[in-house]
Order: structure tokens, then C-alpha cells, then sequence
């Protein structure tokens, strides 16, 4: 079956590691019954330089007629923040992508980058964060002027319930025992909703354990007892800052993939990191975050479980032969970002071969 999968590089390293995706899914279409037709949808900082617009009609209309969108990063040092980042959050906002999957997991090939030590690892590190993705903060409502500036943090019931739903489902899905809500409850108005409808909805799931904490505190917990979480619900920004967290926790922030999802509808599939300027050009940059990213695109839009599980293991048993250097390890050879996707698409060959 032909997907069309639209392709936005951006900036920085964004184009270094979605090349690397696309070498996984040219892979996929070679040895199994899917195959994909790649239309470019350019967004971003150097777009802007070039247009004006960082998502210009064009592309943001190849990316409406597509079956998923692979995306790098946005962000240039050159220009004011925000204006490239702006196109992530047009596309989720106008996409209605309510759901960002964000998994976390520690790769036993990996453990040695693992800033933790081995008590604090405890029985492994594997969390989903579901993060809010259309509300609150990021909903990018507010003002700036030369003495005042303003956010507006509104989260309506709609938007909360139809989260909270999703963790559960996921939770029950993926054979989860608990799920954690993550808010700040003791300050916020919208946390104090956002609390009252994750325990409505948890009375539909009598089978899994419901636990509330406060955002401070989360963040000491993940580095604290990690493996005591499965599923975890959040808000916008919370989400954002404690998936960054998390990736370090499995060895770099290039490790870590990210779903933004309107189940049914074209869903957009990127590392959770940016363009990384300082690293930029080099070819050094960690193309996983990008790779598993694929492995999301195809059990969560292309129901193709089986091939996300061998992408996952490709990139487990080539992480024990030859790593990028943001997880260097003396007894490992060292790779490039192409030499590190070319390993694990030859992996990726040798189990869909079978
Ligand atoms: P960043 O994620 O780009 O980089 C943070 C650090 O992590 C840097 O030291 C970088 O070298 C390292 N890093 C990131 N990805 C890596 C990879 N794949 N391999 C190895 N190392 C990696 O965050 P930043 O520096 O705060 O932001 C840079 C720009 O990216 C800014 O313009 C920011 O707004 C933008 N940004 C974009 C996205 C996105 O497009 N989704 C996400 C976050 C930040
Ligand atoms: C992310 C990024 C984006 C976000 C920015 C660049 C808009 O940090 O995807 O985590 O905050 O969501
Ligand atoms: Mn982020």
C-alpha cells in the first residue's frame, strides 16, 4: 500500500537526521508490502530567510494531503526565538495533533550511558510521556510589548478529557499497571481541572492505579526512581521540559522520538530535539531520535507493530557495534550520523528479510 509521507528537513542537524530516517523507511519499502511516495514540505528558519513565512501555503498543503509527516527540526542562533519555531506549533494547533507520545526507554546496549548509577536504574527505565499538545501555554495566546508581557494558560475540559482518555487506553494497550499524572495543582486553576477530570476518567479504569504529583517534585522522582513509572500523563509545557529530562536519562537527547497525533488523521513524526547549532554541519549528530521516530510513524499511523518492534531491536543491536559521540564509549567504534544510520539499516534488512 502506498503512503505518501510528507518530508520537512529544517534546520540545523534537522536535515543531517531526517536522512537517516528516510534511509530506514527506503528500507522498509524494499522488504515489505508498504512503499511511500516523499514529497518535500520545506518549514522553518531558513525558509523564512528565503520567504518571509516559516510554513509557506505550499508545504503546509503537502503536508494536509499526506498519510504522515517526517520532521527534523526548526531554529536558527541567526534569528529572534521563535520565529521558526512558530511552524511546529501552526502545524500541531491547525492539525488538532492532541497527542504527543514521548517514549522514554533505556536500552540494555545503552546502560552505560545512563548518567544514573545502577540502584537508581533499579529493574530499567521505560515511561511513555503523553503530553498535552494543543493547550495551555503553547496555545501561543498573549502579547509583548516594550514593559509587559502576557501568556494565557487556558485548558477546557474538552482538551483534558480527551488526553487523560488516551493515557489510559495507552496504559491499558500496553499492559501498563499504573498511570501518573504530572500538574501543579497546588497553584495552578488549570492543574486543579486538569486533576479533577484525570480522576473522572480513571473511575473507567478501575484496573489501573491512578498517582498524582506535583511537577517540582516529578522532576527529582524521574532521576530518583525512574523505573517507577509506566505511563505518564502531562500538560503542554510540562511535557516539554520533562521529556528532555528523560532523554538524557537514556543516554542523550538525540535518543529520544516523538509522536504528535490526531489518531486516524495525518500525524506528524520528529526527534524531540531541536536543530542543535553547535553541532550542526559536522555530521556528528545522533540521526536515533529521528529513526525511532519512524518506528512511532509506523505502529502509530501505519498499524505496522511488527516493523516498528524489528526497528527498535536494528537499533538496539547496533548500538553495541558503533554509536554517534554524544554516547561515546571508549570500546565502541565511533560513527558519523550516516555511518550510524547505514548500520542500522543494514540491520533492519537482515530481520525483514526473514
Ligand atoms: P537542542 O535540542 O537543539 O540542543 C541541546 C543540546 O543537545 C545541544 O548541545 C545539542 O548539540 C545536543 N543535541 C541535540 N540533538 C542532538 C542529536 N541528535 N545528537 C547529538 N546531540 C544533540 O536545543 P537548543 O540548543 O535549546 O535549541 C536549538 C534550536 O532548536 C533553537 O532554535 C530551539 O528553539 C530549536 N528547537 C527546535 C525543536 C524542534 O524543531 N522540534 C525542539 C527544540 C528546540
Ligand atoms: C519540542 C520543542 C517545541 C515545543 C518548540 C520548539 C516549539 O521544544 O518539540 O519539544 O516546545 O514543543
Ligand atoms: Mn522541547
Amino acid at each position: 500500500m502506498e503512503k505518501i509521507i510528507a518530508v520537512t528537513r529544517g534546520d540545523g542537524i534537522g536535515p543531517e537526521v531526517v536522512n537517516e530516517g528516510l534511509k530506514i523507511l527506503k528500507v522498509i519499502a524494499e522488504f515489505t508490502d508498504l512503499s511511500f511516495e516523499f514529497k518535500d514540505a520545506p518549514a522553518g528558519g531558513e525558509v523564512y530567510k528565503k520567504y518571509g513565512e516559516n510554513l509557506p501555503k505550499k508545504s503546509f498543503d503537502i503536508i494536509k494531503g499526506a498519510d504522515a509527516l517526517l520532521f527534523g527540526a526548526v531554529g536558527l542562533p541567526e534569528l529572534p526565538p521563535g520565529v521558526a519555531e512558530t511552524a511546529i506549533l501552526r502545524i500541531r494547533q491547525e492539525l488538532d495533533l492532541y497527542i504527543n507520545l514521548r517514549p522514554i526507554k533505556l536500552y540494555e546496549s545503552l546502560k552505560d550511558k545512563c548518567p544514573l548509577k545502577d540502584e537508581f536504574i533499579g529493574k530499567g527505565i521505560d515511561i511513555t510521556f503523553v503530553r498535552e499538545n494543543t493547550e495551555g501555554l503553547y496555545a501561543n495566546i498573549g502579547y509583548i510589548s516594550d514593559d509587559r508581557a502576557e501568556n494565557l494558560m487556558i485548558y477546557t475540559r474538552k482538551g483534558c478529557e480527551r488526553i487523560i482518555r488516551y493515557a489510559y487506553e495507552f496504559a491499558k494497550k500496553m499492559g501498563h499497571s499504573k498511570v501518573t499524572s504530572v500538574d501543579k495543582a497546588n497553584i495552578l486553576k488549570t492543574s486543579q481541572l486538569w486533576r479533577k477530570i484525570f480522576h473522572e476518567i480513571g473511575s473507567d479504569y478501575p484496573n489501573l492505579q491512578k498517582e498524582d504529583i506535583y511537577i517540582d517534585a516529578y522532576c527529582q522522582w524521574l532521576i530518583r526512581a525512574p523505573y517507577r513509572f509506566q505511563t505518564v500523563v502531562t500538560g503542554n509545557m510540562f511535557g516539554d521540559i520533562i521529556s528532555d529530562e528523560g532523554a538524557f536519562l537514556i543516554g542523550s537527547l538525540g535518543m529520544a522520538s516523538s509522536g504528535n497525533i490526531h489518531p486516524g488523521k495525518v500525524s506528524m513524526y520528529e526527534p524531540i530535539h531541536g536543530s542543535a547549532p553547535d553541532i550542526s554541519g559536522k555530521g556528528i549528530a545522533n540521526p536515533i531520535g529521528a529513526i525511532l521516530s519512524v518506528k512511532l510513524m509506523m505502529q502509530e499511523s501505519f498499524q505496522s507493530s511488527d516493523i516498528a518492534k524489528e526497528i527498535e531491536n536494528s537499533v538496539e543491536e547496533a548500538l553495541k557495534e558503533g554509536r554517534t559521540i554524544d554516547l561515546r564509549n571508549p570500546e565502541i567504534k565511533n560513527l558519523t550520523t550516516k555511518e550510524m544510520g547505514d548500520l542500522v539499516a543494514e540491520k533492519l534488512k537482515v530481520r525483514l528479510k526473514r
